[in-house]
């Protein structure tokens, strides 16, 4: 298979050519029969963990009924995935329905340069990111990008993008060109990186204060991944544009945006053919009732609090290797001392049968399942134990 794949497949990833046949919760069997312990979740997308029986049955269901129509009709599992959204969200707002976190924050460009429109002109245009963000890989996201290295090729890029180095100097570039802001509360891609509650909390306060929209891309944090349903709850802040996508279809394409500014677009203004439809729309619904409940009934605090205190004692195990413990609940990373280290450590970890991934320079990033069991969790870090030990003994 790994031939067909070479001669076949646009060489865009460095993949790993294990061939993985079977998965249930936050277990992955491969061809071989060997089994992994999954603390990557498909890049935090299989929430509710590998083939789920709920949402496989709610999957089955409705494809046995009607699986696509078009944005043209009425899809009644989209209407009430978008009120579940926005009940669960807090906040007061309408949803628009796409295919992946990049899509959904065009989704949000698109919005946010709408808003900034005076007299039929986008007088207000200017949307400004930070330096280490990851917003996605379509032209304007990957300009609303603020790593560099992200740059190298495929322009001429469209303008209107400018990258402040922290918080603090966003304000400097405020001006009457700026109509949104857009951050990740925190930085998935970038190394796992929080950004302090307080100075978010202020800028928003600043943004409201200059109808500069803060647009938060909540495509790695949100639906629970911090705790909370949305990082921005964890924030206590308001933001004016919400993104969402991986977690919240727990394996089936689903993204949306959301907004407060609730008649932004009229018919025509955005689109998508797939976006919303029956099929995703079902299986969201499902992955968002089998969360809330784990998280009204304190299973996914518990599971939280059981990961961190095991992460915390790998950490006090090999401060040889291990820099810096970071993240919040089940999105965590180490700092490792250095890149060369931490490639070990990924390549280690897949021969024990354990799925890590790597973010940023020197980050060793988990995003387990958010249902992971305790046996699970347990051989997972037994696992990563023997790694670091192997690693640490030369
Ligand atoms: C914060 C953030 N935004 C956007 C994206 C892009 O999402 P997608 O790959 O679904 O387009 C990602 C993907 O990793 C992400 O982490």
């Amino acid at each position: 298979m790994e031939s067909i794949d070479k001669e076949y497949v646009l060489n865009s990833y460095a993949r790993n050519y294990v061939n993985f046949v079977r998965a249930k919760g936050a277990t992955v069997i491969d061809e071989s029969g060997k089994e992994y312990i999954d603390f990557s979740s498909g890049i935090g997308v299989v929430s509710v963990g590998h083939s789920n029986d709920r949402v496989n049955s709610a999957i089955c269901d409705q494809i046995s009924k009607i699986t696509h129509i078009s944005n043209l009709f009425l899809i009644e599992p989209q209407a009430r995935l978008a009120k579940k959204i926005v009940k669960l969200s807090g906040y007061d707002m309408r949803v628009f329905f796409a295919n992946s976190g990049a899509e959904a924050n065009e989704g949000a460009i698109k919005i946010a340069r709408k808003y900034g429109e005076i007299d039929g002109e986008v007088k207000r245009y200017k949307i400004i990111t930070l330096k280490n963000s990851f917003h996605g890989r379509t032209i304007s996201t990957l300009k609303a990008t603020g790593q560099d290295k992200m740059h190298n090729y495929f322009g001429p890029f469209p303008d209107g993008f400018v990258y402040a180095d922290d918080i603090s100097s966003i304000y400097s570039l405020l001006d009457d060109h700026t109509i949104g802001v857009m951050l990740e509360l925190v930085q998935g891609e970038g190394g796992v990186e929080p950004l302090d509650k307080e100075s978010i909390k202020a800028l928003a306060d600043e943004l409201k204060k200059r109808d500069i929209l803060l647009i938060v891309d909540e495509v790695q944090t949100g639906v629970y991944r911090t705790g909370e349903f949305l990082a921005s709850n964890l924030y206590e802040i308001e933001p004016d544009i919400i993104t969402l996508a991986k977690g919240l279809g727990g394996g089936v394409p689903i993204a949306c945006v959301m907004t407060n500014k609730k008649d932004i677009f009229s018919p025509g203004d955005h689109g998508s053919t797939y976006g919303g439809n029956y099929l995703v729309t079902r299986a969201s619904l499902e992955v968002l009732d089998i969360l809330k409940e784990q998280s009204d009934a304190n299973l996914l605090q518990k599971r939280i609090e059981r990961f961190s205190s095991k992460l915390q004692e790998i950490a006090n195990l090999y401060p040889n290797i291990i820099k810096k413990s970071v993240g919040v609940a089940l999105m965590r990373g180490f700092r490792i001392v250095d890149g060369d280290t931490l490639s070990k450590i990924v390549e280690l970890s897949f021969k024990e049968g354990l799925l890590v991934l790597k973010a940023g320079r020197d980050t060793l990033r988990f995003l387990p399942p958010l249902t992971i069991s305790d046996e699970e969790m347990e051989l997972g870090f037994e696992k990563l134990n023997k790694v670091f030990h192997t690693i640490s003994n030369g």
